[in-house]
């Protein structure tokens, strides 16, 4: 560990200096996101997409990366195995929070919200445009449980393929969306010496109110 502490140490980055007002931020967090997922996107960063979310477990945080697939009706929409231990912990418990970090334009959003399953044909529609080993791998894997070894889901696989044969593979009703309506937004822009910009927007009955955070 003691090279690693030293590299570690000299992992010393400073942020450009792109300034954020508030002036420049969209009234609606939606827009405001999609204009930064854009840039993160037009500058060709790995994944953009990949979000961690968090959910809770008995009052414990637990998070991973899944994939922002969409926006349907102001909702940030991923898609995974509704027997998961995230799918389980959302139902018991619909307080999710995500962030995103684009390190290469020194930008992070942050969020918070309700989940919830979308509806079927959300679900079927996205299904139908995963790439056919996809689809195969959602069917063949009991998500995050215990297996003996890899095997289990390439035999799986290769026993689903023979029944599909030529077949359109329909949806299992064990995998889908669930959408995210986000009531607190929090987009931060690395600055010089740490003095980054930070700006948060609070759902309130009249409207999202955008304050400046400390850095
Ligand atoms: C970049 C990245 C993207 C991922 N996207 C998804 C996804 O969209 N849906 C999903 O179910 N798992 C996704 N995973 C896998 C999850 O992180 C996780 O391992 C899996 O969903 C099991 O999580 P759970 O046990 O908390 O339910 C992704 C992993 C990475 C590294």
């Amino acid at each position: 560990m003691d090279s690693l502490s030293e590299k570690i140490k000299e992992l010393r980055n400073e942020y450009s200096d792109s300034e954020l007002l508030i002036e420049d931020l969209n009234k609606n967090p939606i827009m405001q996101f999609t204009n930064w997922l854009d840039s993160a996107i037009e500058t060709k960063i790995y994944e953009p997409n990949a979000m961690v979310l968090a959910t809770s477990f008995e009052g414990k945080p637990r998070s991973r990366y899944v994939l922002f697939k969409n926006i349907i009706e102001d909702k940030l929409i991923f898609y995974t195995h509704y027997e998961s231990p995230k799918a389980q912990e959302i139902l018991s418990n619909p307080n999710v929070s995500g962030i995103f970090y684009w390190a290469e334009i020194h930008r992070q959003v942050r969020f918070q919200g309700l989940a919830k399953k979308t509806n079927k044909k959300i679900s079927d529609d996205y299904f139908a445009t995963r790439p056919r080993g996809g689809q195969l791998s959602a069917w063949a894997s009991n998500q995050s449980s215990v297996i003996d070894n890899r095997e289990v889901i390439t035999n799986k696989i290769e026993e689903l393929e023979k029944n599909f044969s030529d077949n359109e593979i329909p949806r299992p009703e064990f995998w889908g969306g669930f959408e995210i309506q986000v009531n607190y937004w929090e987009f931060w822009q690395g600055r010089k010496n740490r003095t980054h910009d930070r700006f948060c927007y609070t759902q309130k009955p009249t409207g999202w109110e955008i304050e400046r955070l400390s850095p």
